[in-house]
């Protein structure tokens, strides 16, 4: 008799964006002809650009042709696209990364949750408390977590770091050392940003103390501030303690695409192993590379057109962003994040639950957003929305809202 990976059995209830569309799916069928405006999960709703979708038409045409086709490609990406990765989002910054540094991917979800497997399983694990749910489940999952503790709030072997009003929304060391240390900045869900002097802070940390920071870049493009950095490897000693994860879905609109990268630098190595001939051993033996059209819509957001366009794209939400993080504040609510960050954190009225504030916003003025508790404990009572809707729909959310 077969066995199941027992786990799973561990993980609390549905991942957070499938038991949301669920619930909103259920008002919908409650309510037929409801207007739901959704600013919940962070997906992008304008057109990709014009260059991109050029660069998508020329690789298809090729594909046609005898001289043009292209079957499996090298799984860790074609030479074009990490050139102009490592180029453009490393060496134009003064960060010493190379190509072959780079593993191109269908996207930063599926990386930050496999990178786990290269690490052993009794590895402790730190994350921020409120969480992206990717790193806690993956870890859950392969079993690295224990079991859940209710008192804790959270798995008995993770090392919570609480992001509260109290500490703006930034991590501080752990008291406890870890071995794998989860990072997102721009922070996703609390929008909040890292000074590169904090930054620097933990790459020290990770070096003394034999961790490794995996860095989720995912919201880099809409950092607007000096002083933000864009990647972890502006810091000094980074490249010996930190794996970077960058996502296209964000800043070129490829949600629906999928294309991302990771970032293992060769100095990584564990006691004579090195971090990148693992991670190339496990890509190559699970992964047949991202596709080529893809790889090419990919270059086209380094062209000089591209970026001039999903720069519009980017200064398109953050109006939203803008809109929201003001809007709300007028209205009288405590307001965090949307200045680095596509994403607005904000203090549940009243005292209310984050779900209580869901389903009051879903029921009273068919708005969705994501409650801050299915990210952690210390997101209990805040909620999160995206300024990736289109201008109108953010209007008339923020209508809604101040009505209600
Ligand atoms: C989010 O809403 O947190 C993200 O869009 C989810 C994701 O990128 O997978």
């Amino acid at each position: 008799m077969y066995t199941i990976n027992e786990n799973y059995l561990n993980l609390q209830g549905s991942y957070l964006f499938s038991e949301i569309a669920k619930r909103v799916e259920a008002y919908k069928e409650a309510n037929p002809g409801a207007d739901v405006i959704r600013l919940g999960i962070g997906d992008v709703t304008q057109p990709i650009a014009p260059a991109i979708i050029r660069a998508l038409h020329t690789a298809v045409d090729e594909m046609g042709s005898a001289e043009g086709f292209h079957g499996y490609g090298p799984e860790q990406g074609y030479a074009f696209l990490r050139n102009a990765i490592a180029q453009q989002d490393y060496q134009e910054r003064g960060c010493k990364i190379d190509p072959d540094e780079i593993f191109v991917s269908d996207g930063a979800k599926c990386d930050v949750g496999n990178i786990q497997e290269i690490f052993g399983l009794d590895n402790r694990v730190a994350v921020c408390d409120p969480v992206y749910p990717v790193y806690v489940d993956t870890n859950v999952m392969a079993g690295r977590s224990g079991r859940f503790d209710p008192k804790k709030g959270g798995f008995e072997r993770l090392i919570y770091m609480p992001c509260t009003q109290e500490n703006d929304f930034l991590p501080e060391l752990p008291a406890q050392t870890p071995d794998l240390i989860y990072l997102c900045f721009p922070n996703n869900p609390t929008g909040a940003a890292i000074h590169k002097d904090a930054l620097q802070k933990w790459v020290d940390y990770a070096n003394q103390n034999g961790s490794i920071i995996l860095y989720d870049a995912a919201y880099e493009a809409y950092i607007s501030q000096e002083d933000i950095p864009h990647s972890i490897y502006e810091c000094e000693g980074a490249r010996t303690c930190a794996i970077e994860m960058h996502s296209f879905s964000k800043n070129a609109g490829f949600t629906g695409l999928r294309l991302g990268y990771t970032v293992i630098p060769k100095d990584l190595v564990c006691n004579g192993t090195s971090l990148h001939a693992l991670w190339n051993r496990r890509h190559g033996t699970r992964y047949n590379g991202a596709p080529y059209i893809v790889q090419r819509a990919g270059e086209a957001v380094y062209s000089a057109e591209g970026k001039a366009q999903i720069r519009q794209q980017v200064a398109y939400y953050m109006e939203n962003a803008r809109m929201i993080r003001e809007g709300l504040a007028r209205a009288g609510f405590a307001v965090y994040g949307g200045v680095n960050a596509p994403y607005i954190w904000l203090k549940t009225p009243k005292n209310l639950t984050s779900w209580d504030f869901f389903d009051l916003l879903l029921k009273e003025v068919q708005l969705v957003g994501t409650p801050g508790s299915g990210f952690g404990a210390s997101g209990e009572g805040f909620f999160r929305l995206t300024a990736f809707g289109t201008h109108e729909n953010t209007i008339e959310a923020l209508k809604r809202i101040q009505r209600l």
